[in-house]
């Protein structure tokens, strides 16, 4: 199972600018707090927006694995391409799980040794980038081997909406009346703009349970699905969120470790000066998990105001790095610049494959790498990075990972949606809304003619009007 070494976080390694030890101890506040979130988290559990702390158990678990599971075999054989249409909580999570628990180069493997269709998850609405994702579809089986996964709760985000209205005109020039048998929409499974598309159009469609907001949505059918299709174990996946689940569900302090991490976090982000979280793996697979780690921690605990409605601006910048890639552009400026950030590397103890390093090569300065496994080179480099932030007083931590798979995936998942919980409560704040997205998005509207907010024309353009501070 992962566990997290958080030492080097500890005044006693990294002096003044690290927690001290008897400030988590037992029968300290903080292990105090711990108990008393722990209690209203079990009360709250599946109620709410925090049902989505249900996903990896049943009702709901066996509910979920059946419709995506069906909705899987239904497409077996039939598609070439798969490409999921969804922004923020509802494409990051696709993204993080395909390149952890897939070959970086699966979609170049031939057919015959991919486990599913090539997968393409479009995030954005940049034009040449979508196009050109539709051309290689178009060249690559035609778009009748294609299927897209439309994922949006809503419905009525714009980038979404844009891209599917986009494929249903093509989808229906190509393939005629015929069209909706080339689409799974997830989405509200009442409600909303897009359910109502999909009552009308009778697409096949897979829930967002009410309750489950977009960045906590990855283990529901908003992930499960792009995941199923492309040969992910789901089942490992949401049995390592559930065994983490219940680590986390205890109320002692030093044995919880998503109410550690909250607890270690929050302390260093507001009382010890380091409002800045890397994430940094020491594992390609895992650096778009990464991506997934900034939304969450980012739209959740980056607040105005405390539950009270006092401001109080909370929040920490969350900031992906990559071992050691990373040591060579960023670990000057996070050993020598501000001693502002707490820095986190995951650490994989077994690699699926590995690589010996030849000998023979005949250089004095080269030998010492002889014979050697790469692993062993980047568990060194990893430690060399640990020891020398130490070194420079900079607090961080280990995450261990035994191996990158969908149980330990699903655990990493189930930890950091849970230490979200904590840090929401430990901060006071509402972790589950996102007020400050709703101005862009309204102006948006207003700027791209919706009735009703029109207002925003000219507000916008009265704001950022013509100015000469232009170079
Ligand atoms: O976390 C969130 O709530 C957001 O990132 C949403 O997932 C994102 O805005 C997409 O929303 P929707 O699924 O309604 O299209």
């Amino acid at each position: 199972m992962i566990s997290i070494d958080f030492a080097n976080c500890l005044s006693s390694r990294v002096g003044a600018h690290g927690v001290d030890p008897a400030k988590i101890s037992p029968g300290s506040a903080a292990a105090d707090a711990i108990q008393s979130h722990t209690a209203r988290l079990a009360k709250t559990r599946g109620t709410g927006w925090e049902r989505w702390r249900e996903l990896p158990f049943d009702p709901m678990k066996k509910d979920h694995l059946a419709q995506v599971k069906a909705a899987v075999k239904a497409a077996h054989g039939k598609f070439d391409n798969l490409v999921v249409l969804g922004i923020g909580g509802s494409a990051l999570g696709n993204i993080a799980l395909q390149s952890a628990l897939n070959p970086a180069t699966y979609n170049l493997q031939a057919p015959v040794d991919r486990k599913g269709p090539r997968l393409f998850v479009i995030d954005n609405v940049d034009p040449a980038y979508f196009a050109s994702v539709l051309d290689l579809c178009e060249q690559q089986g035609g778009l009748g081997r294609t299927l897209f996964n439309v994922i949006s709760k809503s419905g009525e985000t714009a980038e979404t909406a844009a891209q599917f209205m986009v494929i249903r005109d093509l989808l229906k020039k190509a393939l005629g009346p015929n069209y909706g048998s080339n689409i799974v929409a997830v989405t509200d499974p009442a409600k909303g703009t897009m359910r109502q598309i999909c009552e009308r159009e009778k697409f096949t469609t897979l829930p967002v349970p009410d309750g489950v907001g977009g960045r906590f949505s990855v283990l529901s059918p908003v992930g499960l699905f792009s995941a199923a299709m492309c040969g992910i174990d789901i089942d490992a996946l949401l049995a390592g969120a559930a065994a983490m689940d219940t680590r986390c569900s205890n109320p002692t302090l030093a044995q919880n470790p998503a109410a550690m991490l909250a607890t270690l976090l929050v302390e260093l982000g507001t009382s010890l000066g380091k409002p800045n979280h890397v994430l940094m793996p020491y594992c390609n697979q895992l650096y778009l998990l990464a991506d997934w780690y900034r939304q969450l921690w980012a739209e959740s605990l980056g607040k105005k105001n405390d539950a009270t409605g006092n401001p109080v601006y909370a929040g920490f910048t969350p900031i992906k790095a990559l071992g050691t890639t990373d040591q060579h552009s960023q670990v000057q400026l996070y050993r020598e610049g501000p001693n502002d950030k707490v820095l986190g590397m995951i650490e994989v103890e077994h690699f699926s494959r590995d690589v010996t390093i030849p000998t023979g090569l005949g250089v004095d300065a080269l030998q010492y790498l002889e014979g050697k496994h790469m692993s062993a080179l980047l568990a060194a480099e990893k430690r060399a990075t640990e020891y020398a932030f130490v070194d420079s007083l900079r607090p961080n931590y280990t995450i261990r990972m035994p191996r990158v798979d969908a149980h330990h995936v699903g655990e990493f998942i189930s930890l950091w949606q849970i230490a979200t919980a904590y840090a929401g409560l430990l901060l006071n704040i509402d972790a589950y809304d996102q007020p400050a997205v709703e101005l862009g998005k309204q102006a948006t509207f207003g700027l791209m003619g919706r009735a009703g907010y029109e207002r925003f024309q000219t507000q916008v353009h009265g704001a950022l009007g013509a100015t000469e501070w232009v170079v």
